[in-house]
């Protein structure tokens, strides 16, 4: 596997400081960067470390713009488990994003297509987005794209998988209160992005991980389609990496 489009790390901090480095030399070099981020448990670290940076004063995130991949349907931003509240809690209220910067899928609309429509339009008329985290989930999910996803899926609405419903339970009282549909960010608007770094720590992804990586290219592993960008790169770390060929 290229060296380029994998990096594996010893553990959880080393690698999360590596893809802080990056986007921190990015908004050095370009001060209103676009970022695509992500929810979950992987990228914390990431944002931790931001937030360290930013208030150690090594960088201004105060003109970039941000696009979030995915949230809920059904949860406000002021619902505390909305992908929303999320990303205030882990990063922007600790940073200088302006909130009208920032852009998360609204979860609560009359009109979910006209919703998904105008967040892809944002995206384009901001430039695109330079930079893009993405997690993945244990059945190869990239954003809220499931197996079965196709290729040139833009954003929409989407069905969760029994198996993310049962992963995201953790966060909520029981796995009844996990929301059945999401908005997210389709196949191709990811792969729209200048660049894809994904992120994945621990056992339960090495699976995912291998197809991802050397697999074919199929709906049935959705982070399979980065084998089709340019400039993507897995960041893993060793438990991760565990099943590769
Ligand atoms: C979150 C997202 C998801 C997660 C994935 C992994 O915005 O889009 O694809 O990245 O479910 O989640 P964690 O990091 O919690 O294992």
């Amino acid at each position: 596997i290229d060296a380029k489009r994998m990096v594996v790390f010893d553990d959880v901090q080393q690698a999360s400081h590596h893809v802080a480095d990056e986007i921190i030399q990015l908004v050095g070099t370009k001060p209103s960067a676009v970022l695509g981020l992500a929810t979950g448990s992987t990228p914390i670290a990431v944002y931790e470390e931001l937030i360290r940076r930013y208030r150690a004063g090594e960088v201004d995130f105060s003109k970039i713009t941000t696009f979030n991949l995915d949230e809920y349907v059904g949860l406000s931003p002021e619902h505390p488990q909305s992908f929303a509240a999320f990303m205030r809690t882990h990063l922007f209220d600790a940073i200088d994003v302006p909130e009208h910067h920032t852009h998360v899928p609204a979860g609560v609309a009359n009109d979910f297509l006209s919703t998904a429509e105008l967040f892809e339009k944002k995206i384009q008329t901001s430039g695109g987005i330079d930079w893009q985290l993405l997690g993945i989930g244990d059945n190869g999910h990239i954003g809220f794209n499931e197996p079965g996803s196709p290729g040139d899926s833009g954003t929409r609405l989407v069905e969760l998988a029994d198996e993310t419903i049962e992963a995201n339970s953790r966060f909520f009282d029981s796995p009844d209160d996990v929301p059945r549909q999401a908005i997210t960010m389709g196949i191709a608007t990811i792969l729209k992005a200048k660049r894809l770094v994904l992120m994945a720590f621990g056992a339960a992804k090495a699976q995912a991980v291998a197809d991802a990586v050397a697999g074919p290219v199929t709906p049935d592993c959705p982070a399979s389609f980065l084998q089709r960008h340019p400039n993507a790169t897995f960041i893993v770390d060793r438990a991760a990496a565990a099943a590769l060929p």
